[in-house]
Protein backbone atom coordinates (compact mmCIF):
# COMPACT_ATOMS: atom_id res chain seq x y z
CA UNK A 1 0.00 0.00 0.00
CA UNK A 2 1.00 3.64 -0.44
CA UNK A 3 2.18 5.29 2.23
CA UNK A 4 0.74 9.28 2.82
CA UNK A 5 3.69 11.59 1.16
CA UNK A 6 4.55 15.43 0.39
CA UNK A 7 6.73 16.14 -2.53
CA UNK A 8 8.30 19.27 -2.97
CA UNK A 9 10.93 20.06 -5.23
CA UNK A 10 10.74 23.96 -5.69
CA UNK A 11 13.97 24.32 -7.52
CA UNK A 12 13.85 26.18 -11.00
CA UNK A 13 15.39 23.98 -13.31
CA UNK A 14 17.06 26.27 -16.34
CA UNK A 15 18.40 22.97 -18.91
CA UNK A 16 20.47 22.88 -22.06
CA UNK A 17 22.65 24.11 -23.83
CA UNK A 18 24.75 27.52 -23.28
CA UNK A 19 21.65 27.70 -20.63
CA UNK A 20 25.23 29.13 -18.05
CA UNK A 21 25.03 32.58 -20.11
CA UNK A 22 21.95 33.39 -18.07
CA UNK A 23 22.81 33.22 -14.62
CA UNK A 24 23.14 37.16 -14.33
CA UNK A 25 19.52 37.29 -15.36
CA UNK A 26 18.37 34.37 -12.92
CA UNK A 27 20.49 36.29 -9.75
CA UNK A 28 18.76 39.40 -10.52
CA UNK A 29 15.86 38.10 -10.42
CA UNK A 30 16.45 37.08 -6.81
CA UNK A 31 16.51 40.55 -5.66
CA UNK A 32 19.29 40.17 -3.69
CA UNK A 33 22.36 42.91 -2.85
CA UNK A 34 25.66 40.95 -3.18
CA UNK A 35 26.81 37.41 -4.09
CA UNK A 36 29.20 34.72 -3.31
CA UNK A 37 30.52 32.63 -6.25
CA UNK A 38 31.62 29.77 -4.74
CA UNK A 39 33.71 27.36 -6.51
CA UNK A 40 36.36 24.43 -6.26
CA UNK A 41 39.58 23.17 -7.00
CA UNK A 42 40.87 24.55 -10.54
CA UNK A 43 38.33 23.03 -13.17
CA UNK A 44 35.57 26.20 -13.51
CA UNK A 45 38.41 28.72 -13.51
CA UNK A 46 40.30 26.57 -16.00
CA UNK A 47 37.49 25.96 -18.47
CA UNK A 48 36.44 30.06 -18.24
CA UNK A 49 33.17 29.38 -16.29
CA UNK A 50 33.97 31.41 -13.73
CA UNK A 51 34.98 34.38 -16.23
CA UNK A 52 31.80 33.83 -18.06
CA UNK A 53 29.66 33.63 -14.64
CA UNK A 54 31.36 36.94 -13.76
CA UNK A 55 30.45 38.29 -17.32
CA UNK A 56 27.22 37.71 -17.25
CA UNK A 57 26.56 38.95 -13.84
CA UNK A 58 28.84 42.68 -14.63
CA UNK A 59 26.25 42.80 -17.65
CA UNK A 60 23.25 43.10 -14.86
CA UNK A 61 25.23 45.20 -12.60
CA UNK A 62 25.41 42.50 -9.81
CA UNK A 63 28.01 43.00 -7.21
CA UNK A 64 30.10 40.09 -6.17
CA UNK A 65 32.81 38.09 -4.46
CA UNK A 66 34.34 35.09 -5.18
CA UNK A 67 35.60 31.86 -3.13
CA UNK A 68 37.22 29.31 -4.20
CA UNK A 69 38.85 26.45 -3.29
CA UNK A 70 36.02 23.63 -2.29
CA UNK A 71 37.49 20.44 -2.08
CA UNK A 72 35.55 16.84 -3.05
CA UNK A 73 34.00 15.54 0.47
CA UNK A 74 33.70 19.40 1.52
CA UNK A 75 35.40 20.70 4.50
CA UNK A 76 33.53 22.35 7.07
CA UNK A 77 36.67 24.99 7.88
CA UNK A 78 35.90 26.29 4.35
CA UNK A 79 32.72 26.56 5.13
CA UNK A 80 33.54 28.50 8.59
CA UNK A 81 35.46 30.59 5.83
CA UNK A 82 32.57 30.98 3.53
CA UNK A 83 30.58 32.61 6.86
CA UNK A 84 33.04 34.93 7.20
CA UNK A 85 33.41 36.18 4.11
CA UNK A 86 29.67 36.75 3.11
CA UNK A 87 29.48 38.64 7.08
CA UNK A 88 32.10 41.09 5.65
CA UNK A 89 30.91 41.81 2.57
CA UNK A 90 27.45 41.92 3.28
CA UNK A 91 26.64 39.07 0.53
CA UNK A 92 23.11 38.20 0.95
CA UNK A 93 22.81 35.18 -2.15
CA UNK A 94 25.26 32.52 -2.38
CA UNK A 95 26.34 30.91 -6.01
CA UNK A 96 27.68 27.86 -6.25
CA UNK A 97 29.67 26.90 -9.36
CA UNK A 98 30.34 23.42 -9.39
CA UNK A 99 28.98 19.84 -8.06
CA UNK A 100 28.15 18.15 -4.77
CA UNK A 101 31.12 19.43 -2.63
CA UNK A 102 30.55 23.10 -4.12
CA UNK A 103 26.89 23.05 -3.93
CA UNK A 104 27.30 21.27 -0.27
CA UNK A 105 29.75 24.15 0.69
CA UNK A 106 27.01 26.87 -0.19
CA UNK A 107 23.89 25.41 1.60
CA UNK A 108 26.27 24.85 4.60
CA UNK A 109 27.38 28.94 4.09
CA UNK A 110 23.51 29.85 4.15
CA UNK A 111 22.90 27.50 6.80
CA UNK A 112 25.58 29.03 8.91
CA UNK A 113 24.37 32.67 7.97
CA UNK A 114 21.53 32.30 9.39
CA UNK A 115 22.46 30.07 12.85
CA UNK A 116 23.72 31.68 15.92
CA UNK A 117 26.40 28.77 16.56
CA UNK A 118 28.89 26.73 14.94
CA UNK A 119 27.30 25.20 11.92
CA UNK A 120 28.76 21.97 12.54
CA UNK A 121 26.45 21.61 15.30
CA UNK A 122 23.19 21.00 12.37
CA UNK A 123 25.91 18.45 11.30
CA UNK A 124 26.37 17.00 14.38
CA UNK A 125 23.05 15.96 15.67
CA UNK A 126 23.10 19.15 18.12
CA UNK A 127 20.88 21.59 16.12
CA UNK A 128 18.46 22.88 13.50
CA UNK A 129 18.73 24.94 10.67
CA UNK A 130 17.51 28.34 11.51
CA UNK A 131 14.61 30.20 9.55
CA UNK A 132 16.03 33.22 7.34
CA UNK A 133 18.42 30.49 5.82
CA UNK A 134 20.29 32.46 2.85
CA UNK A 135 19.51 31.38 -0.79
CA UNK A 136 21.52 29.37 -2.78
CA UNK A 137 21.80 28.89 -6.75
CA UNK A 138 23.55 26.65 -8.18
CA UNK A 139 25.79 26.34 -12.34
CA UNK A 140 26.06 22.21 -12.60
CA UNK A 141 29.26 21.35 -13.93
CA UNK A 142 29.08 17.53 -12.85
CA UNK A 143 26.18 15.07 -12.84
CA UNK A 144 26.45 13.06 -9.63
CA UNK A 145 25.22 14.12 -6.13
CA UNK A 146 22.04 15.89 -7.16
CA UNK A 147 22.17 18.28 -4.42
CA UNK A 148 21.17 21.07 -6.84
CA UNK A 149 17.39 19.99 -6.35
CA UNK A 150 18.01 17.76 -3.29
CA UNK A 151 17.38 18.68 0.87
CA UNK A 152 20.66 17.15 1.40
CA UNK A 153 24.05 18.63 2.90
CA UNK A 154 27.22 16.69 3.49
CA UNK A 155 29.95 17.96 5.00
CA UNK A 156 33.13 16.40 6.18
CA UNK A 157 35.05 17.80 9.53
CA UNK A 158 38.63 16.58 8.32
CA UNK A 159 40.02 16.83 11.94
CA UNK A 160 38.64 13.68 13.13
CA UNK A 161 37.04 12.39 9.69
CA UNK A 162 33.41 12.97 10.39
CA UNK A 163 31.90 13.10 6.92
CA UNK A 164 27.54 13.88 8.24
CA UNK A 165 24.36 15.06 6.32
CA UNK A 166 21.74 17.53 7.36
CA UNK A 167 18.61 17.63 5.09
CA UNK A 168 15.96 20.46 5.15
CA UNK A 169 13.58 21.34 2.61
CA UNK A 170 15.25 25.43 3.38
CA UNK A 171 18.07 24.68 1.99
CA UNK A 172 16.66 23.70 -1.65
CA UNK A 173 18.17 26.12 -4.47
CA UNK A 174 16.33 28.69 -5.86
CA UNK A 175 17.65 27.70 -8.89
CA UNK A 176 19.71 25.08 -10.80
CA UNK A 177 21.41 25.94 -14.17
CA UNK A 178 22.08 22.54 -15.78
CA UNK A 179 24.02 22.61 -19.31
CA UNK A 180 25.23 19.32 -19.80
CA UNK A 181 28.05 20.69 -22.03
CA UNK A 182 29.64 21.80 -19.02
CA UNK A 183 30.54 18.09 -17.70
CA UNK A 184 32.11 17.12 -20.85
CA UNK A 185 35.63 18.17 -19.31
CA UNK A 186 35.15 15.69 -16.41
CA UNK A 187 37.66 12.65 -16.29
CA UNK A 188 36.09 9.47 -17.17
CA UNK A 189 36.09 8.19 -12.95
CA UNK A 190 34.26 11.47 -12.03
CA UNK A 191 31.38 10.30 -15.36
CA UNK A 192 31.28 7.09 -13.66
CA UNK A 193 31.51 7.81 -10.07
CA UNK A 194 27.80 10.12 -10.79
CA UNK A 195 26.54 7.81 -12.73
CA UNK A 196 27.03 5.23 -9.91
CA UNK A 197 25.62 7.93 -7.22
CA UNK A 198 23.13 8.69 -9.39
CA UNK A 199 21.57 5.03 -9.36
CA UNK A 200 22.09 4.73 -6.36
CA UNK A 201 19.64 7.71 -5.12
CA UNK A 202 16.83 6.15 -6.50
CA UNK A 203 18.29 1.98 -5.76
CA UNK A 204 18.26 3.57 -1.98
CA UNK A 205 15.08 4.40 -2.07
CA UNK A 206 13.46 0.97 -4.43
CA UNK A 207 14.78 -1.96 -1.67
CA UNK A 208 12.50 -0.84 0.78
CA UNK A 209 9.92 -2.81 2.93
CA UNK A 210 7.21 -0.21 2.84
CA UNK A 211 4.80 1.89 0.74
CA UNK A 212 6.11 0.97 -2.56
CA UNK A 213 3.85 2.07 -5.53
CA UNK A 214 3.63 1.43 -9.05
CA UNK A 215 4.04 4.56 -10.67
CA UNK A 216 7.00 5.51 -8.46
CA UNK A 217 8.30 1.74 -9.53
CA UNK A 218 7.85 2.76 -12.71
CA UNK A 219 9.74 5.80 -12.59
CA UNK A 220 12.64 4.31 -11.02
CA UNK A 221 13.55 1.72 -13.03
CA UNK A 222 13.08 3.64 -16.50
CA UNK A 223 15.30 6.30 -14.49
CA UNK A 224 17.90 3.16 -13.79
CA UNK A 225 17.60 1.75 -17.12
CA UNK A 226 18.25 5.06 -18.77
CA UNK A 227 21.56 5.74 -16.93
CA UNK A 228 22.93 2.53 -17.10
CA UNK A 229 22.29 2.67 -21.31
CA UNK A 230 24.00 6.61 -21.00
CA UNK A 231 26.78 5.37 -18.45
CA UNK A 232 28.14 2.53 -20.99
CA UNK A 233 27.54 5.07 -23.57
CA UNK A 234 29.97 8.38 -21.89
CA UNK A 235 32.72 5.42 -21.26
CA UNK A 236 32.93 5.18 -25.14
CA UNK A 237 31.85 8.66 -26.01
CA UNK A 238 32.84 11.41 -23.45
CA UNK A 239 31.18 13.99 -25.74
CA UNK A 240 28.25 12.35 -26.79
CA UNK A 241 25.63 15.13 -25.72
CA UNK A 242 22.84 13.45 -25.33
CA UNK A 243 23.91 11.01 -23.19
CA UNK A 244 25.22 13.87 -21.05
CA UNK A 245 22.17 15.40 -21.00
CA UNK A 246 20.18 12.33 -20.22
CA UNK A 247 22.50 11.50 -16.94
CA UNK A 248 22.28 15.12 -15.94
CA UNK A 249 18.96 15.35 -15.70
CA UNK A 250 18.51 11.74 -13.99
CA UNK A 251 20.87 13.08 -11.78
CA UNK A 252 18.26 15.43 -10.11
CA UNK A 253 15.30 13.39 -11.08
CA UNK A 254 16.58 10.63 -8.78
CA UNK A 255 17.80 12.97 -5.55
CA UNK A 256 14.65 15.32 -5.94
CA UNK A 257 12.55 13.05 -3.40
CA UNK A 258 10.89 12.08 -7.11
CA UNK A 259 11.69 8.12 -7.14
CA UNK A 260 10.66 8.13 -3.74
CA UNK A 261 7.27 9.15 -3.45
CA UNK A 262 4.83 6.52 -1.41
CA UNK A 263 7.40 4.69 0.38
CA UNK A 264 8.71 4.56 3.44
CA UNK A 265 11.27 7.17 3.01
CA UNK A 266 13.96 4.36 1.64
CA UNK A 267 16.64 2.62 3.05
CA UNK A 268 20.37 4.64 2.78
CA UNK A 269 22.63 2.53 4.64
CA UNK A 270 24.30 2.19 1.65
CA UNK A 271 25.29 5.59 1.72
CA UNK A 272 25.78 5.94 5.49
CA UNK A 273 28.41 3.28 4.84
CA UNK A 274 30.24 5.25 2.50
CA UNK A 275 30.07 8.17 4.40
CA UNK A 276 32.67 6.54 6.74
CA UNK A 277 34.46 5.73 3.70
CA UNK A 278 34.59 9.36 2.42
CA UNK A 279 35.68 10.52 6.15
CA UNK A 280 38.13 7.75 7.04
CA UNK A 281 39.47 6.94 3.16
CA UNK A 282 38.51 10.10 1.04
CA UNK A 283 37.73 7.91 -1.74
CA UNK A 284 35.23 9.47 -4.48
CA UNK A 285 31.75 9.43 -3.41
CA UNK A 286 30.13 7.33 -6.29
CA UNK A 287 33.34 4.92 -6.45
CA UNK A 288 32.78 4.34 -2.44
CA UNK A 289 28.86 3.96 -3.11
CA UNK A 290 30.10 1.02 -6.17
CA UNK A 291 32.64 -0.70 -3.54
CA UNK A 292 30.44 -1.40 -0.87
CA UNK A 293 26.73 -1.94 -2.72
CA UNK A 294 27.20 -5.64 -3.62
CA UNK A 295 27.87 -6.64 0.06
CA UNK A 296 25.19 -4.65 1.45
CA UNK A 297 23.11 -6.08 -1.22
CA UNK A 298 24.15 -9.96 -0.70
CA UNK A 299 23.83 -9.05 2.98
CA UNK A 300 20.01 -7.90 2.77
CA UNK A 301 18.84 -8.92 -0.13
CA UNK A 302 16.79 -12.12 1.61
CA UNK A 303 14.72 -9.95 3.63
CA UNK A 304 13.51 -7.59 0.64
CA UNK A 305 13.76 -10.40 -2.10
CA UNK A 306 10.63 -9.33 -3.99
CA UNK A 307 12.32 -6.07 -4.66
CA UNK A 308 15.46 -7.84 -5.48
CA UNK A 309 13.70 -9.96 -7.88
CA UNK A 310 11.90 -7.29 -9.59
CA UNK A 311 15.13 -5.02 -9.97
CA UNK A 312 16.95 -8.21 -11.37
CA UNK A 313 14.19 -8.60 -14.38
CA UNK A 314 12.84 -5.05 -14.59
CA UNK A 315 16.42 -3.22 -14.49
CA UNK A 316 19.25 -5.55 -14.92
CA UNK A 317 17.66 -7.70 -17.87
CA UNK A 318 17.73 -11.36 -15.61
CA UNK A 319 15.67 -13.79 -17.23
CA UNK A 320 12.66 -15.14 -15.47
CA UNK A 321 13.67 -18.19 -14.95
CA UNK A 322 14.44 -21.00 -11.54
CA UNK A 323 14.16 -19.66 -7.94
CA UNK A 324 13.75 -15.98 -6.47
CA UNK A 325 17.15 -16.48 -4.46
CA UNK A 326 18.12 -17.80 -7.88
CA UNK A 327 17.11 -14.31 -9.48
CA UNK A 328 18.02 -11.83 -6.93
CA UNK A 329 21.90 -12.91 -6.94
CA UNK A 330 21.65 -12.65 -11.05
CA UNK A 331 21.06 -9.00 -10.29
CA UNK A 332 23.61 -8.11 -8.04
CA UNK A 333 25.87 -10.09 -10.34
CA UNK A 334 24.98 -7.99 -13.05
CA UNK A 335 25.33 -4.91 -11.12
CA UNK A 336 28.96 -5.79 -10.86
CA UNK A 337 29.36 -6.81 -14.40
CA UNK A 338 28.09 -3.49 -15.22
CA UNK A 339 30.17 -1.88 -12.56
CA UNK A 340 32.90 -3.29 -13.64
CA UNK A 341 32.06 -2.27 -17.75
CA UNK A 342 32.28 1.60 -16.75
CA UNK A 343 35.31 1.29 -14.63
CA UNK A 344 33.87 1.18 -11.21
CA UNK A 345 35.02 -1.01 -8.08
CA UNK A 346 32.94 -3.41 -6.74
CA UNK A 347 35.17 -4.32 -3.47
CA UNK A 348 37.86 -2.51 -1.27
CA UNK A 349 40.88 -3.36 -2.96
CA UNK A 350 39.37 -2.11 -6.51
CA UNK A 351 38.65 1.00 -4.57
CA UNK A 352 42.02 1.58 -3.58
CA UNK A 353 41.93 1.57 0.07
CA UNK A 354 42.47 -1.42 2.66
CA UNK A 355 40.98 -0.82 6.12
CA UNK A 356 42.46 -2.44 8.89
CA UNK A 357 39.78 -5.04 11.09
CA UNK A 358 40.16 -1.87 14.04
CA UNK A 359 39.66 0.75 11.29
CA UNK A 360 36.61 -1.21 10.18
CA UNK A 361 35.63 -1.22 13.38
CA UNK A 362 35.32 2.18 13.66
CA UNK A 363 33.70 3.13 10.71
CA UNK A 364 31.21 0.76 11.91
CA UNK A 365 30.91 2.03 15.22
CA UNK A 366 30.61 5.70 13.63
CA UNK A 367 28.13 4.70 11.19
CA UNK A 368 25.75 3.54 13.61
CA UNK A 369 26.05 6.68 15.72
CA UNK A 370 25.11 8.73 13.30
CA UNK A 371 22.23 6.84 12.26
CA UNK A 372 21.10 6.83 15.85
CA UNK A 373 21.79 2.75 16.46
CA UNK A 374 20.01 1.17 13.62
CA UNK A 375 19.45 2.32 10.17
CA UNK A 376 17.56 0.68 7.17
CA UNK A 377 14.78 -1.09 5.12
CA UNK A 378 15.26 -3.66 3.23
CA UNK A 379 16.78 -4.74 6.13
CA UNK A 380 17.44 -3.18 9.77
CA UNK A 381 20.82 -2.88 10.51
CA UNK A 382 23.07 -2.72 13.60
CA UNK A 383 26.50 -1.92 14.49
CA UNK A 384 27.52 -5.61 13.85
CA UNK A 385 26.02 -5.64 10.60
CA UNK A 386 27.61 -3.05 9.13
CA UNK A 387 30.87 -3.76 10.62
CA UNK A 388 30.41 -7.13 8.60
CA UNK A 389 29.57 -5.70 5.61
CA UNK A 390 32.69 -3.59 5.42
CA UNK A 391 34.60 -7.09 6.10
CA UNK A 392 32.94 -9.08 2.98
CA UNK A 393 33.93 -5.98 0.85
CA UNK A 394 37.22 -6.24 2.23
CA UNK A 395 38.56 -7.83 -0.75
O1 LIG B 1 37.34 20.99 -7.70
P1 LIG B 1 37.32 20.94 -9.20
O2 LIG B 1 38.59 21.34 -9.81
O3 LIG B 1 36.13 21.66 -9.78
O4 LIG B 1 37.19 19.39 -9.60
C1 LIG B 1 36.01 18.61 -9.34
C2 LIG B 1 36.28 17.52 -8.31
O5 LIG B 1 37.62 17.14 -8.29
C3 LIG B 1 35.69 17.82 -10.57
N1 LIG B 1 34.81 18.51 -11.50
C4 LIG B 1 33.57 18.98 -11.28
N2 LIG B 1 33.05 19.45 -12.42
C5 LIG B 1 33.99 19.29 -13.37
C6 LIG B 1 35.12 18.69 -12.78
N3 LIG B 1 36.23 18.40 -13.50
C7 LIG B 1 36.23 18.71 -14.80
N4 LIG B 1 35.17 19.24 -15.43
C8 LIG B 1 34.03 19.55 -14.75
N5 LIG B 1 32.98 20.06 -15.41
O6 LIG B 1 35.03 16.66 -10.12
C9 LIG B 1 35.50 16.33 -8.84
C10 LIG B 1 34.34 15.93 -7.98
O7 LIG B 1 33.49 17.04 -7.72
P2 LIG B 1 32.39 16.92 -6.58
O8 LIG B 1 31.65 18.19 -6.51
O9 LIG B 1 33.04 16.42 -5.34
O10 LIG B 1 31.46 15.76 -7.15
P3 LIG B 1 30.04 15.29 -6.79
O11 LIG B 1 29.01 16.09 -7.48
O12 LIG B 1 30.05 13.83 -6.96
O13 LIG B 1 29.85 15.62 -5.22
C11 LIG B 1 30.31 14.73 -4.23
C12 LIG B 1 29.93 15.25 -2.87
O14 LIG B 1 28.50 15.36 -2.76
C13 LIG B 1 28.07 14.58 -1.61
C14 LIG B 1 29.09 13.50 -1.57
O15 LIG B 1 29.09 12.81 -0.34
C15 LIG B 1 30.37 14.27 -1.81
O16 LIG B 1 30.77 14.95 -0.63
N6 LIG B 1 26.69 14.19 -1.79
C16 LIG B 1 25.77 15.17 -1.68
C17 LIG B 1 24.42 14.91 -1.79
C18 LIG B 1 23.41 15.97 -1.66
N7 LIG B 1 23.80 17.13 -1.17
O17 LIG B 1 22.23 15.78 -1.99
C19 LIG B 1 23.91 13.54 -1.99
C20 LIG B 1 24.96 12.55 -2.37
O18 LIG B 1 24.55 11.29 -1.95
C21 LIG B 1 26.31 12.80 -1.83
O19 LIG B 1 26.47 12.26 -0.54
ZN1 LIG C 1 25.07 9.87 -3.16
Amino acid sequence: MAFNFEYYSPTKVIFGKDTDQQVGEQVAAQNCKKVLIHYGGQSAKKSGLIDRVKASLDAKNIAYVELGGVVPNPHISKVYEGIELCKKEGVDFILAVGGGSVIDSAKAIAYGLAYDGDVWDLFDGKGIAAPGCFPVGVVLTISAAGSETSNSCVITRAEDGKKRSYNDNISRPKFAIMNPELTKTLPDYQTESGCTDIMMHTMERYFTNGGNMEITDALAEGLLRTVIKNAKILHAEPDNYDARAEIMWAGSLAHNDLTGCGNDGGDFVSHLLEHEMGGMFDVTHGAGLAAVWPSWARYVYKNCIDRFVKYAINVMGVANEGTADEIAVKGIEAMEDFYHSIGMPVNFSELGIAPTDAQIREMAESCAQACGGTKGSAMVLNVDDMEKIYQMANK
